[in-house]
């Protein structure tokens, strides 16, 4: 495992990332971790990241020199590698030359471990105010910039190195090299994190928790759940029942592929509960978007329990006991609930076609390990539909909070039609993958004047919403050529005759949501 220590930046995620692309397993820890429990992990190396601060600021985290005294392996990062400069002893300050950016880097040693075989000049992307000045005794400088005289240091005897800018973002253009160089040559890791690894690892893992006991799952339709369940799957076969809760508020053709590509391409066995009538009755006359999250959260677990509930009793009359609930919980989240900063409840999202939390079971969490990319592999690997495995984003609620207004059988059905299109274009202009994901939303309310032919229409518009984004947490709307924007209104307002105007939303987040409800 390599350690990557998150100073507070945004960029840790990142460097973890970069560090499994170069196959090899990473995780996060907080700098507040004591050096002794960092170093009981048994680390086959440590990055250190960028952080928000100046060393010199009022509690600017440092770094325990022990650190470098254990014979693990270092490379720091912008803050990460001042830090570590100062605790080494060489001295850190303020230049007055700040560079935030694109920044021009002249490696003087291109012979060096990390930049070996890159050219001498090459752009990077820095952010810093304060610089190194002095690099401690005993490590070699191997590149400068204008505002930082030493911009990169090593130590090949202690295998202690150091860069001021961010390898990690793709803006720096030989960046993945020097994670990799130092990764692979630098600490001397094997490139063996591959997913064909993790899903044996996991399918054994699975096996020995699991023992002779049954599992339980929900499919939701999306990638989690499904990759989630079909690691589960692999390693218990009979043992695992998925069910799926038919809610009617899922887009065209999304239930077919759960109930029939999935299953076909995983062999599990799959309960359906068509519970399309109970939740339009619940929603029958509801216009508020809190009121309809609520309700749709509140039936899911409902149906879910009761579903539950006959699982158990199924496989009670076979004498097994029901002991787990598969989760798809993913390692962001892991990530961010142990760094436990609290974000304003903007939408009551969390539970909104989420599980109940006081069920009877124990948690199996086989994704917990894994980025979303990461998911995605393994999917592709196990061979499940790319429908599946590439879908985007998709809100618990579904179609529920896209439709404005009162949601209805007959508005569904309308906005299914008209997302299908959008989605059939954008795939077939190669860029479903590119952008976030785009929602299409029906205003369901209003109604405006057209012309069709020799008639006056007068029906309903819907919203195109692609966004492009990292997180979901912040996003903006995604620049999608004017030639596939026709092709999309053209096709929604010929093919779906209720609807006789489309309009594009340009609104970054934020101020917007990504959803409109
Ligand atoms: P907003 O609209 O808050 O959405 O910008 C951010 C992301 O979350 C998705 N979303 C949800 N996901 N349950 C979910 O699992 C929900 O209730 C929910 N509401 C929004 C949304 O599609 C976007 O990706």
């Amino acid at each position: 495992t390599v350690l990557v220590v998150d100073f507070g930046a945004q960029y840790a995620q990142l460097i973890a990332r970069r560090v499994r692309e170069a196959r090899v397993y990473s995780e996060i820890v907080p700098h507040t971790m004591p050096v002794d429990e960092m170093l009981a992990k048994k680390p086959a190396a440590i990055v250190l990241s960028g952080g928000p601060s100046s060393v010199y600021a009022d509690g600017a985290p440092s770094v325990d020199p022990a650190l470098f005294q254990a014979g693990v392996p270092v490379l720091g990062i912008c803050y990460g590698f001042q830090a570590m400069a100062r605790a080494m002893g060489g001295n850190v300050a303020e230049t007055g030359l700040a560079e935030f950016g694109a920044t021009e880097l002249t490696v003087t040693d291109t012979a060096s471990t990390l930049f070996d075989g890159q050219p001498a000049d090459q752009s990077v992307w820095m952010s810093h105010g304060d610089a190194v000045d002095r690099a401690p005794e005993g490590f070699a400088v191997t590149a400068t910039s204008a505002g930082a005289p030493v911009a990169a240091i090593e130590d090949n005897e202690r295998r202690l190195y150091g860069v001021q800018y961010h390898p990690e973002v793709l803006h720096s253009k030989y960046g993945q090299q020097v994670m990799e160089r130092f990764l692979h040559v630098g600490a001397g890791l094997r490139a063996d994190w591959t997913m064909a690894n993790v899903i044996d690892e996991q399918v054994d893992h699975i096996r020995e928790t699991v023992g002779d006991k049954h599992v339980i799952c929900g499919l939701s339709g999306g990638v989690d759940s499904a990759v989630a369940a079909a690691l589960v799957q692999k390693a218990v076969g009979d043992k695992l029942t998925c069910v799926f809760v038919d809610h009617g508020l899922l887009r065209k053709g999304e239930a077919e592929q759960v109930e029939r590509d999935y299953v076909a391409a995983t062999g599990v066995s799959l309960k359906v509960v068509d519970a399309q009538e109970r939740f339009l009755n619940a929603l029958a006359g509801v216009t508020d978007p809190e009121e309809k999250r609520k309700i749709i959260g509140r039936e899911f677990i409902r149906v879910f329990e009761h579903a539950a509930a006959e699982v158990v009793a199924e496989a009670g009359a076979h004498g097994e006991q029901v002991e787990f609930l598969v989760q798809g919980t993913l390692y962001p989240d892991v990530v961010e609930s142990g760094g436990g900063t609290g974000t304003a409840n903007i939408k009551s999202h969390h539970n909104v076609g989420g599980l109940p939390e006081d069920l009877q079971f124990k948690l199996i969490e086989p994704l917990r390990k894994l980025f979303k990319d990461e998911v995605r592999a393994v999917g592709e690997e196990l061979g499940l539909p790319s429908e599946i495995v590439w879908r985007q984003p998709f809100p618990g609620p579904g179609l529920g909070i896209r439709i404005i207004g009162e949601v209805t059988a007959d508005r569904l059905e309308i906005l299914r039609d008209a997302d299908a299109i959008a989605r059939d274009e954008l795939s077939k202009a190669g860029l479903d993958r590119e952008i976030w994901q785009c929602p299409v939303v029906l205003l369901a309310d209003v109604r405006s004047v057209g012309v069709q032919g020799d008639g006056r229409t007068y029906g309903h518009p819907v919203v195109l919403r692609p966004v492009s984004s990292e997180d979901a947490m912040t996003a903006d709307w995604s620049r999608l050529p004017y030639d596939l924007l026709a092709r999309i209104s053209n096709r929604i307002t010929n093919e779906v005759r209720e609807i006789n105007r489309v309009v594009l939303d340009v609104t970054s987040k934020p101020p917007g949501t990504i959803e409109w409800e």
